[in-house]
């Protein structure tokens, strides 16, 4: 089969994260015997240094005329960058938010996982962190908070600022189902987060799921304020599977969740639309404070390319050697630096893509 792949590898870390990405990405397809086709492509600060806008109708046409578009990070140090100067629509966060728009990447996957190997990294005590967690968070991605009407106006000689929080039940329904479904691959639990004791979107969002879940009487729902659910993560993350969210309570879970994994370097995520097309990218930033010295964990982007085999290609198989790959990696004891432990040996970014690669070679 031949793979064709768009490319953003953004800023800061981003192009270190993606060749490492590719590289594991090409083991696999010589051992499995697929070609892969890669378009890079521009984005973010990368983007408007080359055209002074984050995210081009160019950009658009070819992420779409792709099957997946794989993507590092963007985004640079805020208080330094020049991108920041911008207005903010024309700063890097904008070409993200324009993407994920623009392909209709409405499902963000968010898993957050436990490796045994890096118990030592989770900062919970022994006795929560003990019981082990996989959970994957469901985030809506293309409403809410994020994409409703905003401005900033001067009233009575007193500034304002507006954002709006609107979801119509279509776009709380098409999420609903994409958790549900996968939860029936997985534990057979959805528990939905809200804050429905206070926001009129909260409310309509527990009765559509509601309805949803009648569909998928296989499947156990529960309900859960967002404060309780932020407080719940840290106190027993193991009665997680599938937590289904809205935007702005996704974006901030998403990371609590990951820092109780031990580093957001592992996270992977995909961002799907309708169609097999999907956005890969790790969960994590540029990292511009060590962009450019090869000290960037890749697991998190090579993750994210297994999730790109199993979700648009279908290619299961691939997706199960190449995880395999980075647990053999751990369980032989090398680290990157965010995730060194003692004993174990610590490598760069790209001696840790090297690892992964020639494990991919070994496993079957
Ligand atoms: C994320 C990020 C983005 C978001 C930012 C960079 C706009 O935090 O993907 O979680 O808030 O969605
Ligand atoms: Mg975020």
């Amino acid at each position: 089969m031949n793979l064709n792949i768009a490319c953003i590898p953004g800023d800061g870390i981003g192009p270190e994260i993606i060749a490492e990405a590719k590289k594991a990405l090409g083991r696999i397809a010589k051992k499995y015997g697929h070609t892969i086709t890669y378009t890079d492509l521009l984005m973010g600060g990368a983007s408007i240094d080359a055209h002074g806008v984050p995210l081009t109708q160019e950009t658009i046409a070819a992420a779409k005329a792709a099957d997946a578009v794989l993507m590092g990070s963007i985004g640079g140090d805020a208080n330094t960058s020049p991108w920041y100067k911008l207005p903010p629509e024309l700063r890097p966060e904008a070409g993200l938010l324009g993407i994920r728009k623009a392909l209709q990447l409405f499902a963000n996957l968010r898993p957050a996982v436990l490796y045994e190997e890096l118990a030592g990294a989770c900062p919970l005590k022994e006795e929560v962190s003990k019981a082990g967690f996989d959970m994957l968070i469901m985030r809506e991605l293309t409403g809410g908070l994020y994409f409703g009407e905003r401005k900033t106006v001067m009233e009575n000689g007193v500034r304002k600022a507006i954002d709006t929080l609107t979801y119509d039940e279509n776009e709380i329904k098409r999420i609903a189902i994409k958790a549900f479904d996968i939860a029936r691959k997985r534990k057979k639990r959805v528990t939905s987060v809200d804050k429905a004791n206070v926001l009129d979107s909260s409310r309509l969002w527990r009765t559509v799921v509601n309805e949803v879940a009648a569909g998928y009487p296989d499947v156990a729902l529960s309900h859960m304020l967002v404060d309780n659910c932020a407080m719940q993560l840290v106190k027993d993350p193991a009665q997680f599977d599938v937590i289904l969210t809205e935007n702005m309570f996704g974006d901030i879970l998403s990371d609590e969740a990951s820092m109780v994994t031990g580093s957001i370097g592992m996270l992977a995520s995909a961002s799907l639309n309708d169609s097999k097309f999907g956005l890969y990218e790790p969960s994590h930033g540029s990292a511009p404070d060590i962009a450019g010295k090869d000290a960037a964990n890749p697991i998190a982007t090579i993750l994210s390319t297994a999730m790109m085999l199993r979700y648009t290609f279908d290619l299961d198989k691939e997706a199960d050697a190449l995880e395999a790959a980075v647990k053999e990696v751990l369980q032989a004891g090398y680290r990157t630096g965010d995730i060194m432990a003692e004993g174990c040996q610590q490598a760069g970014c790209s001696k840790m893509g090297d690892l992964i690669a020639d494990a991919i070679e070994k496993t079957r």
